[in-house]
């Protein structure tokens, strides 16, 4: 299956090949998970970690990764791991695992915590290794111990410490209390003396900046990416179905060394267009419509994400030409300020200028970007100066029921100290380089 992370949900497969995963060349290594530490070796998740202890200086941090997901469907939604924890650890592929860091401990300052063997359910789902010294040497960690030890170990850590690091996220009242913040509570009702301390801005801050091994991942995934819309633009046919065009597209993200899909593709044609989350599939392209895909490929787990509008004739009408064209000057106009420093909503501001001089601000109706990496919504705090390493998408839009048409531009930059480069440039993106791809 090819889908969302599908990479990391077969990861035990891709290694017993040995395969090629990014610029490392990983050997076989058995059967049982957790795999190892994807998509880098266990140092670079090590040093991550080191950064972090060196920030909070000491107390206690506890960082819950995602749960399985329980579905009775028969095709159940991928295990997808929580981002902070993925970033923090690369283990992909062991559901319910949490990692515990007291920077100012003398000698063990960091364990994994993994849920207890089940040898019944083993037989059913996917063999896991036993506690020992395989397991501390396919994650990294020197201390690897099962999660029902998880409240004793803090316990303990906070009787020397006295503080426990929240490293959130926060979530609104509707939502649930997060794990973290639930067994602190207990902790502090048990030990005199303990405080929380509210660290939750810290791993976005960290993981905003992206490293080199980072962005030459999310390289390969716009490269895949531009396979897939030019594939699209090249085949696409009136007559066909939104599906077909789909699976020409998500063939070719494949085909261009795509691992998964940075989220649920968009391909979408007339009227369709014009509702901004429409995933349906049934819609026939008609021979004037123009269609519009958002859709990306993932490479390593890193997201890439671009919108292209052309027209199903390979030719623009006068009208659809001039509403493309207002759409590429509001993105140009955001991406001419886009530099480390800027703030988005400086950027947001000279987008909106654009259609608010030509009249049309009111058919502009959604966000103007938004940052990404491991999630194609990253994390990164947008109200303070954007970084230089941060990557960020500016996708304006013109969607308009009344006229049967949504016209989106979305492109991904990764911003630099003098401005910013466009990691999605290979796919054509003005009426005239749409055309003259989609006439070869
Ligand atoms: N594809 C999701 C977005 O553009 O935000
Ligand atoms: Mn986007
Ligand atoms: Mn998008």
């Amino acid at each position: 299956m090819f889908n969302r992370r599908s990479m990391l949900a077969g990861t035990t497969a891709s290694l017993l090949l040995s395969t090629r995963l990014g610029a490392q060349v990983l050997p076989p290594q058995g059967f049982a998970t957790p795999a190892g530490t994807a998509p880098f070796p266990p140092d670079v998740f090590r040093e991550r970690r080191r950064r972090v202890m060196e920030a909070l200086k000491d107390g206690v941090a506890v960082i819950y990764g995602a749960d399985a997901v329980e579905s009775a469907a028969a095709v159940a939604p991928p295990f997808v791991q929580d981002g902070d924890f993925a970033w923090l650890t690369g283990i992909m592929d062991e559901p319910g695992a949490i990692l515990v860091m007291a920077p100012a401990e003398r000698t063990v300052r960091e364990w994994l915590l993994l849920p207890s063997r089940d040898t019944e359910a083993e037989r059913w789902d996917v063999e896991r290794l036993p506690l020992g010294t395989e397991l501390e040497r396919r994650t990294g960690f020197a201390r690897v111990t099962r999660a029902g030890s998880l409240g004793g170990l803090v316990t303990t850590l906070a009787e020397r410490s006295k503080t426990l690091h929240f490293l959130g996220p926060i979530v609104g009242t509707s939502a649930p209390v997060p794990k973290a913040l639930d067994l602190y509570g207990k902790v502090m009702q048990r030990v005199p003396g303990v405080s929380l301390k509210d660290d939750s801005g810290l791993l976005a801050s960290l993981r905003i900046v992206k490293e080199a091994r980072e962005l030459k991942l999310m390289r390969k995934a716009a490269a895949a990416t531009a396979r897939g819309h030019i594939a699209a633009m090249r085949q696409v046919r009136p007559g066909m179905t939104e599906r077909q065009l789909k699976a020409i597209l998500e063939d070719a993200f494949r085909a261009g060394g795509g691992e998964g899909l940075a989220y649920d593709s968009i391909v979408a044609t007339g009227r369709n267009a014009a509702s901004l989350h429409y995933t349906g599939g049934s819609g026939v392209i008609g021979a004037n419509d123009l269609v519009l895909i958002d859709a990306a490929a993932s490479v390593g787990g890193y997201a890439c994400d671009v919108t292209r509008t052309f027209p199903a004739s390979g030719k623009f009408t006068p009208e659809q030409r001039a509403n493309h064209e207002l759409v590429l000057s509001a993105q140009a106009a955001a991406v001419a300020k886009l530099r480390a420093g800027v703030y988005y909503e400086d950027l947001v501001e000279a987008a909106k200028d654009v259609f608010r001089k030509a009249g049309r601000v009111d058919d502009f109706t959604h966000g103007l970007g938004h940052l990404v990496g491991l999630d194609v919504h990253d994390v990164g705090d947008m109200s303070k100066p954007l970084p230089a390493g941060a990557v960020i998408t500016v996708e304006p839009g013109l969607y308009v029921q009344s006229a049967n048409y949504g016209i989106r531009i979305e492109d991904l930059y990764l911003i630099t100290p003098t401005g910013s480069q466009r990691l999605s440039e290979a796919i054509p993106r003005t009426a005239t380089e749409i055309e003259a791809a989609m006439a070869r």
